[in-house]
């Protein structure tokens, strides 16, 4: 990834190909002042008249390239519009990391690959750099592991200038939220890699794998259990959905824990959908539906990349990140509708549609999360309902969970890291469709409010323990550029949970003792299967 610098010369003389210079709305309303006035004087009053033909108004998304004869020490100026300074201000600086996001992937289709950002007046606060940072990092991700020929449409990024004024690049706060920044980007372009690696390759294994370098390099500890294993545990959802294919399935943890006294606090457990190619199963999805199914998985990348800044963070309190990861196919083996299943902690499951399958190793999973390790809260991510994209478009991703403090933190944490997420209910008439005539619940209920209906389902799953379900079906993979953001896989939610555990406070208490659910087989006799 590009270095990130930090510079207190003056915009005008930097050394770069391109130098981006975010502008507001207000500052075109009137006569150019401060760094836009002396960029209009030494181009020679040209940068006022461009701006005027070309009607660029600093509104969000309108982005201004000019050539600058030589004048200044960049060959190339970019204005890039943040629309009003109240709503660039607003959604944790999202317009700024939009703008700059689209300015790095322009300059690297000219040819760029050192790109500086002045940033003047209010834009050199730290959140506003993080996002400044963020968003060109991002705005410059490549995914070229699959190019053999020496093509690829954009240079690759290899330096990004921060230009401050010297009391704001002085500060420890900026170096630190720059720091982060860079941080969060790195990890989220690391998720965003293994989203759009070719499912022949993204394996479970290869999560597996994934998770081991994550615990090599931020010294967590890290653990891989395998198929033998997975049926040791009993987790008869998780085995069904891995019959019908070739790969071996791994259940993977991966923990983060304190010296010291806090590493007996009630952990945090975040949990990723980790389906490596979701064909649907038996009941087989149609071909255009499936092309994308190897990004099934990106819950579990942006779970894995979240712990990878957590090691970073090194919170008072532990972190657990838990993955089922398997492949959904249609094998001789493959569980079928009709199947009744049994789960982890003992309910038992009828399949009415096997293309439902990340609700079933899901469920087993948080099961075990709730069984086994008394967490304070759950979270989990999971590209889980076409339902969910159908109410919420491409942008935006569904939160689920009972009222309480995990939701309200959630939902916080989202909007500081300027990650689009909306709550939705888990309306009550919706969990009646889940009703089975042969066992304890079916897989999936009616067609409408279908993401509720598979909330509800994971719902079961967690009894009491907080809980709250992202629905990222929508935006963890994208299909058109839109700033920072661009083709494949979006790395969607690793911000999103980076901001959860900065904020997150453990409840002050020692955790309960693992209190299993009711039909937990520890407690009750094992039911005879079929
Ligand atoms: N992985 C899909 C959901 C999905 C769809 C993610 C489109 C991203 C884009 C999930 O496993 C699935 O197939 N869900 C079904 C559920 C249905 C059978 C109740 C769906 O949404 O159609
Ligand atoms: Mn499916
Ligand atoms: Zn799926």
């Amino acid at each position: 990834m590009a270095a990130v610098e930090i510079s207190e010369a003056s915009p005008v003389e930097l050394e770069a190909d391109v130098l981006a210079v975010p502008v507001f709305e207000e500052d075109l309303a009137r006569r150019p002042q401060g760094l836009l006035a002396e960029l209009d004087s030494l181009l020679d009053g040209h940068l006022a008249r461009a701006a005027e033909a070309e009607r660029f108004r600093g509104k969000a998304d309108q982005l201004l390239l000019l050539h600058t004869l030589g004048r200044l020490g960049a060959p190339r100026l970019a204005l890039a519009g943040l629309g009003r300074r109240a709503e660039a201000e607003r959604s944790g600086f999202e317009g700024l990391r939009l703008a700059l996001g689209q300015v790095a992937r322009a300059g690297q289709k000219a040819g760029a690959s050192r790109l500086a950002v002045a940033l003047p007046g209010p834009l050199a606060a730290p959140g506003a750099a993080r996002a400044a940072v963020e968003g060109a990092l991002l705005g410059a991700y490549r995914f070229d592991r699959y190019r053999k020929k020496d093509d690829a449409p954009r240079a690759a990024l290899k330096k990004l200038t921060l230009a401050l004024a010297a009391e704001a690049a002085a500060g420890e706060e900026l170096a630190e939220a720059v720091r982060l920044g860079e941080q969060v980007a790195a990890a989220v372009g690391w998720a965003r890699d293994l989203v759009n690696e070719s499912p022949a390759d993204c394996t479970p294994e290869r999560l597996a794998r994934a998770a081991r370098e994550v615990a090599k390099a931020g010294r967590l500890r890290c653990e891989v259990r395998g198929p033998k294993e997975i049926a040791a545990l009993r987790m008869g959802m998780f085995l069904g959905v891995t019959r019908g294919s070739a790969e071996e399935p791994r259940l993977v943890k991966l923990s983060y824990v304190p010296r010291g006294p806090g590493a007996g606090a009630p952990p945090l457990v975040l949990v990723g959908k980790a389906i490596t190619f979701d064909s649907g199963g038996l009941s087989l999805k149609p071909t255009d539906s499936m092309v994308t199914m190897n990004g099934d998985m990106a819950g579990s990348a942006a779970v894995l990349a979240a712990m990878r800044v957590v090691a970073e963070l090194a919170p008072p309190f532990p972190v657990h990140a838990l993955l089922g990861a398997c492949e959904n196919m249609p094998g001789g083996r493959a569980y079928k509708p009709s199947d009744v299943l049994t789960a982890y902690d003992g309910q038992t499951v009828e399949i009415t549609n096997t293309d439902a399958e990340g609700r079933l190793v899901l469920g087993d999973v948080l099961a075990w999360a709730v069984g086994t390790l008394a967490p304070a809260a759950v979270v989990d991510l999971a590209t889980l309902t076409g339902a969910c994209m159908v109410a919420l478009g491409h942008h935006t991703a569904g939160a689920f969970g009972p009222d309480g403090p995990v939701i309200d933190a959630v939902l916080a944490a989202a909007g500081r890291a300027g990650e689009d997420v909306w709550r939705m209910p888990l309306v009550p008439a919706l969990k009646e469709s889940l009703k089975s005539d042969v066992a304890d619940m079916k897989n999936t209920g009616e067609r409408w409010g279908g993401a509720i209906a598979a909330a509800h389902f994971l719902r079961a799953f967690v009894g009491e323990t907080p809980w709250a379900h992202l629905d990222i079906a929508g935006p963890a993979h994208a299909s058109k550029e839109r700033g920072y953001i661009g083709k494949g896989g979006t790395g969607m939610g690793v911000r999103t949970l980076v901001e959860l555990v900065r904020a997150w406070e453990p409840p002050a208490r020692a955790g309960k003792p693992a209190k299993p659910a009711s039909r937990r087989r520890a407690e009750a006799p094992a039911r005879a299967r079929g």
